[in-house]
């Protein structure tokens, strides 16, 4: 199969990681008679240098004519003071609106060879974490009006939430049919106690629950949500929520799993064109030394593969490989535990090879 995959660099230590995953990519389509051609996406704080704008129109057009988009992280400190909307972030919202991902996938899986680094008490961890995140990704408040105004004696922010029916049932029905495919329970999270647009989404959520009497159905609120996580991670298969909420919950999740750097995500719409990043950001500490963690970009590579390109075998072993090189003690600094041995980003992708 030939593949067109927009690649987005991004900033600070993300295109340490994005080049150790396209040397990943490029070993499957030479194992499997694959050919994959990348085209190069300005996006972030790249995009704000090159052209002062976090995201040309020119550079979207590009990932929408790809066949899949692998992004790295954007942001830095460099561009930090920027307005609101010049931020490096802007550009990936805009991304996701102009692709029309509404529904982001975050798997939180223990890697049992990673259960030391879970910050978890062990005998939690030990029961097991296993769970999605499926988080709405173009509506509530990142999408709202923003603005700030001087009353006349300070200054004023506002910042909208809104959600509408069909964006609840759309998001809704991908969390069903997630956890059909999966161990059939599904969480909905939301804070229905005081948000319209959550009495609304709770509304939703129960018409579609009758449609799935095979999926076992529960309500929970984000801030118990937040609290369960860490308290009883074991429980939970499924968990649908609006962005803001998944944003965070989805910070907490990857954490108790032992490092943010082995998180991977798919962005989906209507079409098989989806946009594969790790959840981490772009670490802006730690770059130009080559320790940043690749293998969160590497599975998200491997989504891509599974879920774009319907190449389920060869993403299957990307994360056999991966699994492979942690089984024998390698790690990079994020999550190293006593007795293993700590290896750069390069020095860890050439592990994983080995194993392709
Ligand atoms: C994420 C990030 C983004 C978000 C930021 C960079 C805008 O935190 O993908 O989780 O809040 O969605
Ligand atoms: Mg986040």
């Amino acid at each position: 199969m030939e593949k067109k995959i927009a690649v987005i660099r991004g900033d600070c230590s993300s295109p340490e990681f994005v080049k150790e995953t396209i040397r990943v990519l490029d070993k499957i389509a030479q194992k499997h008679g694959h050919t994959f051609v990348y085209e190069e996406v300005a996006m972030g704080g790249d995009a704000i240098d090159r052209y002062g704008d976090p995201l040309p129109e020119a550079e979207l057009q590009k990932c929408l004519n790809s066949d899949s988009v692998l992004l790295g992280s954007v942001g830095g400190p460099k561009w930090d003071t920027l307005p609101g909307d010049k931020r490096p972030e802007k550009g990936l919202l805009r991304l996701r609106a102009g692709m029309g991902l509404y529904s982001n996938a975050r798997p939180a899986r223990i890697w049992p060879q990673l259960a030391p680094a879970s910050p978890l008490r062990p005998d939690i961890a030990a029961n097991g974490i296993d769970f999605i995140i499926i988080r709405e990704l173009t509506g509530g408040v990142y999408f709202g009006e923003h603005s700030t105004i001087h009353n006349g004696t300070e200054e004023v922010a506002t910042d909208i939430m809104e959600y509408s029916v069909h964006e609840i049932e759309r998001i809704g029905r991908i969390g069903f049919e997630t956890a059909r495919k999966r161990r059939k329970k599904l969480t909905s999270v939301d804070k229905a106690n005081v948000l319209d647009t959550s009495r609304l989404w709770r509304k939703v959520m129960h018409e579609l629950a009758e449609e799935y009497p095979d999926v076992e159905y529960e309500d929970m609120l984000v801030d118990n949500c937040a609290m369960q996580i860490v308290k009883n991670p074991a429980q939970f298969d499924v968990i649908v929520t609006e962005n803001m909420f998944g944003d965070i919950l989805s910070d907490e999740a990857s954490m108790i799993t032992g490092s943010i750097g082995m998180i991977p995500s798919s962005s989906l719409g209507d079409t098989t064109v989806g946009v594969y990043e790790p959840i981490h950001g772009s670490a802006p500490d730690i770059a130009g030394q080559n320790i940043v963690n690749p293998m969160a970009c590497i599975l998200s590579a491997a989504m891509m593969l599974r879920y774009s390109f319907d190449m389920s075998e060869e993403a299957d072993e990307i994360e056999r490989a991966v699994g492979a090189v942690l089984d024998q003690g390698f790690r990079t600094a994020d999550n190293q535990s006593e007795g293993c041995t700590v290896l750069g980003t390069k020095e860890i992708t050439d592990r994983i090879l080995e194993e392709i």
